[in-house]
């Protein structure tokens, strides 16, 4: 909201700003305020996604949600709000049955197992829940069974009858995900009832052709039962409103220009083809029981029970809290339900819409509960070039990573903060991972840090120098230290608070390089001898830019940061004392220079891409023959050996101008300069799709013109029983020019 008022005659606008309050600006002096409109924001509470139990974490799942979250929560509680962080696992849903078939157990044997798992490996990554609960719990289910009745008693639903399929074998009636059948747009045979995911369509059940259920692989039938709709189309007026300007039943609730533009566009995509009534319970057999009469064998919607999943975790923390300290009044309900405070939910792109859309509608049909002040939702993370993917073992996964890499979270934290995808798709690789460590963490932090400890050892036996009083900060050297250093804490806050992470750590890095900048400018070792007194004044700024980086890379490097503490001898600081003058009392003792970051080697690197390749399961291999073409008449050992067959990578793609069969490639075969190639697949592959892609490779094949440009070699193929072309590749990457023999 933008307000504008008038005090000693100068326009004032005043805005509110992501961390409560308002900003003013234009004019200068103290002004009073009266606004009904305007809540003052006295507490944060901050949700993160509660991934499902049926699978482990991965570097994708944590920089999606819940490192951006836990950053966030970290600075507000350095910074002295008031904040709660809640998360847990989703144990309901389709997801968790399906998981439970392939592993031939259970669906309580399935959460179980993941929600121990991921509890774990949250922990271990310093990630700071207040709880991490879970949605079998009986207080979830009790709090998600109110909140559906609560919802029915207000005339939120409408009841009606549907065909849906049925497995009279199975005796059930199926999820969309227990029906597979032909798509009918590419004609796919294995097309889920909600998704072919061949050609990516959405696809409802009755659309499918040849429908078969994944259970019993019988042909379902079609069978009357009648659910819960939530008639969304009637909330499409003030949900769009209120996305889109903020505005709810005329109360500014926050700046729509505050949402991150990818958040809006998809709500927007999704308000533009109109909200349609939503089934928010399911014929299963696992899940929150639907607490109406003849309601048998029916659950809620996953997608119903998984938000109140917030409230149900932060109602277990108040009752955790008030066990703990009989004392204290932590009700869970001014979390949810007071206009003083702000609700951030934190999660990936394909959970938008359900944080947006269904669960504000939701609340506001429920009463009583205060929407979500920002979503800010992250997109994806790839991995090596490729989608992350649990499916394909395309993954790295956390509590994997915790146990090969030992103590050293603030490593993958740094790495995935530093790519975290805030606005589009970003891109993991070992090797990036290796370079920040290396240049960034090694070389201009833990090296600044280990430069001011090891000279304070070395000249004053480990303990604080006293400084020249007069001369902390009146050389030029050091004015223009703290004139550079004094405003970084703010802007870091300032970062933090827009979701602009990535800016935020930099930022917070930046306090490390220009200590660094400052000790190569001041050299004290080469002052030692000649002006110690000056030293002293050096190396005391020195320790108080490291205490000062103890509490601005808190948020990001949580375990560092409490080193740095230790090292300093000195306990968490508020985020405003990050440059407090009197911090450090000379003369007091400090730790031992640790090195705080080791160098990672190329060997460890290339053990983990291998080791990635090597986990990739086996490509299916189908079952069908085709025709075999007679064979060619028999050559020699010596035929065969004239020809020089290599790896390759493509660099690059291209359509050939005027040729719709031909693609102009560039192939690595470890030369100098690449090969160029002509290959007739222009119409098998899109040439974006590419480059990286390692092929068998002739080399010495007589160069040929085709289309005026040399063709130096061919790129070999197969091809499946419809004519399809594929390449050859290895087994697992092997570099450019390997010989095949
Ligand atoms: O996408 C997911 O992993 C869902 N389990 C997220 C649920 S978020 C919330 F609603 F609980
Ligand atoms: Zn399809």
């Amino acid at each position: 909201m933008l307000l504008r008022t008038v005090v000693q005659g100068e326009d004032h606008f005043l805005q509110t700003i992501p961390n409560g309050g308002f900003r003013a600006s234009g004019g200068s002096g103290t002004f009073a305020l009266e606004m009904s409109t305007v809540k003052e924001i006295k507490r944060t509470t901050v949700t993160a996604a509660l991934p499902y139990a049926n699978g482990p974490l991965h570097i994708g799942h944590i920089a999606g949600a819940y490192l951006p979250a836990d950053i966030y929560v970290r600075c507000l509680r350095l910074r002295g709000k008031e904040v709660l962080f809640v998360c847990g696992s989703d144990e309901h849903g389709a997801a968790i049955t399906l998981r439970a078939l392939k592993e031939n157990t259970t669906p309580k044997a399935i959460v179980d197992k993941y929600h121990a798992i991921m509890g774990k490996a949250f922990k271990d990554f310093g990630i700071a829940f207040d709880i991490y609960h879970r949605t079998s719990s009986a207080l979830h289910r009790k709090t998600s069974q109110d909140f559906f009745l609560q919802l029915h008693a207000n005339g939120a639903f409408i009841e009606q009858e549907e065909l849906q399929y049925y497995d009279e074998e199975a005796k059930q009636f199926l999820a969309d995900r227990y029906i597979k059948g032909a798509c009918p747009v590419c004609g796919n045979t294995d097309a889920y009832g909600d998704q072919c995911e061949k050609c990516g369509t959405a696809l409802s059940p009755k659309e499918l052709k040849d429908v078969r259920s994944t259970l019993s692989g019988s042909a379902p039938v079609l069978k009357p039962t009648s659910h819960w709709y939530l008639p969304m189309e009637r909330s499409q007026q003030w949900v769009e409103e209120w996305i889109n300007t903020g505005t709810l039943d005329g109360v500014q609730q926050h700046l729509a220009n505050e949402w991150k533009p990818q958040v809006l566009g998809q709500c927007n995509s999704w308000l533009k083809d109109g909200l349609r009534p939503r089934a928010m319970t399911r014929d299963l057999d696992w899940g929150v029981p639907v607490p109406l009469p003849g309601a048998d064998g029916k659950v809620l919607y996953v997608w119903l029970d998984a938000p109140i999943g917030y409230i149900s975790a932060t109602k277990e923390w108040a009752k955790d809290q008030a066990v703990k300290d009989p004392g204290s009044s932590p009700e869970w309900e001014k979390w949810w339900k007071s206009d003083e405070t702000r609700l951030l939910h934190f999660i990936g792109k394909d959970n938008i819409v359900f944080h947006c859309i269904i669960f504000p509608i939701l609340l506001k049909m429920h009463g009583g509960y205060i929407l979500p002040q920002n979503v800010p939702a992250n997109e994806f993370l790839n991995l090596e070039g490729e989608k992350l993917s649990t499916s394909r073992n395309w993954a790295v996964w956390l509590h994997e990573y915790i146990e090969r890499w030992p103590d050293r979270q603030d490593e993958l934290r740094y790495a995935l903060t530093s790519i975290m995808p805030e606005f589009k798709d970003s891109e993991f690789t070992w090797k990036d991972f290796q370079d920040k460590n290396n240049n960034e963490l090694v070389s201009i932090l833990g090296n600044f840090v280990q430069r001011v400890f090891v000279l304070c050892h070395k000249y004053y036996e480990g303990k604080v120098p006293q400084p020249a009083h007069s001369s902390v900060e009146a050389g030029e050297q050091d004015t223009l230290l703290w004139a550079d250093l004094n405003p970084l804490p703010a802007k870091v806050a300032e970062e933090v608070d827009r979701f602009r992470f990535r800016e935020a750590m930099a930022s917070a890095m930046h306090v490390a390089r220009l200590g660094n900048k400052y000790l190569t400018d001041t050299e004290p070792w080469k002052l030692e001898k000649t002006d110690p007194e000056r030293v002293r004044t050096v190396l005391y700024n020195g320790l108080r830019i490291v205490g000062a980086l103890s509490v601005v890379l808190d948020p990001f490097l949580p375990f560092t940061a409490t080193k740095l503490r230790t090292m300093l001898g000195i306990g968490t600081l508020p985020w405003d004392d990050a440059f407090r003058a009197d911090l450090l009392v000379p003369g007091a003792s400090l730790g031992k220079p640790e090195h705080l970051f080791k160098p990672i080697d190329d060997a460890a690197i290339a053990a983990e891409v291998e080791r990635l390749h090597a986990n990739r399961p086996k490509e299916d291999v189908p079952n069908t023959r085709v025709a075999a073409k007679p064979i060619k008449p028999m050559i020699t050992f010596d035929d065969f050996s004239k020809l020089d067959l290599r790896i390759g990578v493509i660099r690059t793609a291209e359509v050939v101008p005027k040729a719709d069969k031909l693609l102009k490639l560039t192939v690595d075969i470890g030369e100098a300069e690449p090969r160029t190639v002509v290959s007739g697949i222009a119409q098998h592959f899109d040439p974006e799709e590419l480059p990286g892609t390692e092929v068998l490779f002739l080399a010495n094949l007589e160069p040929r013109k085709m289309r005026g440009v040399e063709s130096q070699g061919m790129v070999l193929m197969t091809e499946d029983a419809e004519g399809k072309l594929t390449f050859m590749r290895p087994a697992r990457p092997v570099p450019a020019g390997s010989e095949v023999r």
